[in-house]
């Protein structure tokens, strides 16, 4: 049977390359000593050059065989089983080059039948990580970066002489009540060597209770094994994502040689020009693009943190779907993806550019291993089979489309482009619409962009982004205007009935060439920032979700008096999932608002848009209702545009209104001064109350009279494991007397930790946007972790964290 032994701890890392390295009697261990997943080079939040990790460098470690490992190579085999090197490895063992692999994204096995031996072995890799433009994406600009390292698990494997390669389990009849699973397994042997038994055995992960077996006979071709007939099986739904298990026993003259398990999902996805149905429904996609990078480490994050991110999609994004722009991501996410219920496009690595014959190779061979090993993810709707944004290449994309479906029949193909017209090779058409600038127009009309006189099966797979990069600690109204602009293009997608739904550029801020982004490394496009830490926009997609999933309400403003231009106040967006809104102010009852369905007809929960603060007080103030909706028209456009936005139509009603009700303009002054700015009142405080279906959910309280009055730090997780290498989020967030976030309090803080467990990135670090976070990671030892975070202002902590 197969054996692995991880190889995650202990490794000795050093810049450079010299042969004297990889002798095995050379001693390393004055080298530093690293975990994988790891980063070739800790790097700076921003502005650093993105040729500092840019370099070759080694790392090595020992490992043990089992001492009874056969001396006779033909009895058994070896493997090294990297799952990500960026972005060329060279493998060595016991001082003799085993194998070589370039392509920084896709998992590869470099056998080592015949350098391994029972014992200690040593284990050499040579890591290219400079930007071979041999190699997708290399080659022209890319706007992300791909950091160095061996930043994903390594193990080794030992197998008998014959063991199983891949299988594949593809479902069927996902809505019919008998259901059939086909398994292709694949096997490694000997000619001849045969013949062998290939077993399969599904189970109900949460009762152990197994549903159906299957066997076939192979002397070495693939395996196919057909289990039909398969009742009591639960369809994979967003949200009820039901999993079943997959025993594949591979046996010789009766005996078990192998097994692997896979994980199942039943359910059915369909692209049609109507639009995307899962399990036969109409499903509109509401997603965002993710890169899987991190502050300070790149890509190089372990199990935790890639599941987090999946979490953070799914219930606090409240997303259905995630593209995972532009390279297969860790298998950990996908796994969570398959357990939460969220959708995944995903793609082979590339940015635009496309290479000569070899770098589409290359290409291809990506495209082949990111199919091979995520094919079984009942997350996985889409593959993505062209290079994000390239030009067309008929052979080329005629070709991964075609290799696609050879691998794996189940899915339909997708290629993401910004060229109109544009020829489709693929079951989709996947444009990246960035039409929307804040103007009337939200999204381009399909056919306009397929240049086909007919309707195409079509999704947006990008918008916004570039189009208004929009900083987690800028001013208000550009926060504010970020968010809308999601929801403007959200909601024209959900309501073309031609448009399968929207995926917006994009979930999180990421690191960059210098090329892109704001000039200091960082493209600031996420709904969130690179921390995970929500912008307004990300409430736009969270506010999404049903109520009965969880309750949304965020006002897209400080509610201070100065902080938008012109001091105006309003409109106030509040992204919620609320069917109304009461607003109290100083302890008054303002009014209640509804969502604004005039606007965002499409989505399912429009904001509630306040666009006065004077509500329902005018009515205990004489004035007739005509009269209020005049005043309230006015003072919205006064506190939103600003006075010189109001008309001569408008002072004439003005005007009149002022006679009628013998007022003079300094008593209307007054008026609106008491009822919007409120200047020199001593009760601040501003309530918002949600309410669905007349019940009330949620409140929320702001004031305009906000101070700094608290340091709270939370930890994602209150345990972690005492691996070295299991990291948790800690989150700094500096709190008013409200419970708010004071976005502007300059505050640097000294963190430290104390125990078995090491913070990632800098100890100093500086508050931005009244928020910082940073990872922890355990050391390989159990005990009590203790964090402290000071400040010259504000101290928060002891917060204790267990490795255990
Ligand atoms: C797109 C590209 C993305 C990102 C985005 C920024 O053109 O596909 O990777 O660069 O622009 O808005």
């Amino acid at each position: 049977m197969r054996q692995t032994i991880a190889l995650d701890r202990s490794w000795f890392m050093k810049r450079g390359n010299e042969e004297a390295w990889l002798d095995p009697s050379f001693t390393h261990e004055d080298w530093e000593e690293v975990s994988v997943p790891h980063s070739n080079l800790e790097l700076p939040f921003n502005g650093f050059d993105e040729h500092s990790y840019q370099f070759i460098s080694t790392w090595i470690r020992d490992f043990d065989l089992p001492k009874d490992l056969p001396a006779d190579q033909t009895a058994r085999r070896v493997f090294v089983d990297f799952e990500a090197v960026m972005s060329r490895a060279t493998v060595f063992v016991n001082g003799l080059e085993a194998g070589r692999h370039s392509g920084g994204f896709t998992p590869f096995s470099i056998e080592i039948s015949s350098l391994a031996k029972g014992g200690r072995n040593t284990l050499a890799v040579i890591v290219d990580s400079t930007e071979d433009p041999g190699i997708p994406p290399f080659g022209h600009v890319v706007d992300y970066l791909c950091y160095g390292g061996i930043y994903r698990e390594v193990a080794v494997r030992v197998q008998e002489r014959s063991f199983i390669i891949d299988a594949f389990a593809l479902a069927r009849d996902a809505l019919l009540p008998k259901k059939a699973l086909d398994v292709e397994v694949r096997i490694d042997c000997l000619p001849a060597s045969g013949p062998f038994e290939v077993e399969a055995g599904l189970l109900d992960p949460a009762t152990g209770k197994a549903l159906a077996r299957g066997s076939c006979s192979t002397d070495g071709d693939p395996g196919w094994i057909e289990l039909h007939d398969l009742e009591g099986i639960l369809a994979w739904e967003p949200g009820r994502p039901t999993l079943y298990e997959l025993i594949i026993t591979l046996k010789a003259a009766g005996t078990a040689i192998d097994a692997v398990t896979l994980r199942v999902g039943f359910r059915q996805a369909e692209w049609k020009a109507e639009g995307f149905f899962l399990n036969g429904k109409p499903f509109k996609i509401r997603g965002l693009n993710r890169h899987q990078a991190w502050p300070y480490v790149g890509y190089a994050m372990p199990e935790r943190a890639q599941r987090r991110d999946a979490e953070i999609l799914k219930r606090e994004l409240g997303v259905n779907l995630v593209r995972s722009s532009h390279y297969p991501p860790s298998r950990h996410f996908l796994d969570a993806c398959d357990e939460l219920g969220l959708l995944v496009f995903e793609e082979l690595p590339g940015w635009q550019h496309i290479g000569d014959a070899a770098w589409k190779k290359q290409a291809i061979a990506d495209l082949e291993d990111m199919i091979v090993r995520d094919r079984n993810h009942p997350s996985i709707v889409l593959w993505g089979t062209r290079i994000n944004e390239s030009p067309d290449d008929h052979d080329f994309y005629a070709e991964t489309a075609r290799r696609a479906h050879g691998l794996d029949p189940s899915r339909a193909t997708g290629g993401v482009r910004y060229i109109e017209k544009s020829e489709l090779l693929e079951d989709v058409y996947a444009f990246n619409d960035f039409v929307h600038d804040g103007g009337p127009t939200a999204l381009k009309k399909p056919r306009r962009v397929t240049g086909l006189g007919h309707d195409e099966p079509f999704l947006v797979t990008e918008h916004n982004g570039h189009m208004f990069p929009t900083k987690r600690f800028d001013q208000e109204e550009r926060l504010a205007e970020h968010a809308r602009r999601h929801a403007r293009v959200l909601d024209a997608a959900l309501g073309d009935p031609g448009i399968a739904g929207a995926i917006g550029w994009c979930a999180f801020d990421y690191n960059t060439h210098k090329d892109f982004g704001s000039g200091d490394r960082v493209c600031y496009h996420g709904v969130s920032d690179m921390f995970r830490i929500p912008k307004y926009a990300a409430a736009v997609y969270a506010s999404q979700v049903d109520p009965s999933e969880r309750i949304v309400l965020e006002a897209a403003t400080l509610f201070a008096k100065g902080e938008r231009s012109g001091a105006t106040l309003l409109p106030i967006d509040v992204w919620t999932n609320c069917d109304e809104i009461v607003l109290w102010r100083a302890g008054e009852r303002v009014g209640s608002y509804g969502p604004d369905y005039g606007s965002f007809p499409n989505l399912p929960h429009p904001p509630v848009v306040i666009r006065d603060l004077i509500g329902d007080r005018l009515a205990t103030e004489g004035f007739s209702e005509g009269d209020q909706r005049l005043v309230k028209e006015l003072v919205g456009i006064i506190f939103s545009k600003g006075l010189s936005a109001l008309r001569w139509r408008h002072y004439l009603k003005l005007g009149l209104m002022l006679a009628r009700k013998r007022m003079s303009y300094a008593d209307a002054e007054k008026l609106v001064q008491r009822f919007t700015m409120g200047w020199g009142q001593s009760d601040e405080s501003v309530e918002l109350v949600g309410f669905v279906k007349g019940e009330e959910v949620a409140r929320r309280r702001y004031g305009g009279d906000a101070r700094a009055t608290v340091l709270e730090m939370v930890a994602d997780d209150a345990a972690i494991n005492a691996d070295g290498i299991d990291v948790t989020r800690i989150v700094l967030r500096l709190l008013d007397q409200y419970g708010n976030i004071h976005p502007f309090a300059q505050e640097a803080l000294q963190l430290s930790a104390e125990g078995p467990g090491c913070i990632i990135g800098p100890r100093l670090v500086p508050l931005s946007g009244g928020v910082t976070a940073f990872w922890l990671r355990s050391a390989a030892q159990k005990g009590t972790i203790t964090i402290m975070a000071k400040g010259s202002r504000f101290t928060a902590g002891p917060l204790a964290i267990e490795a255990v």
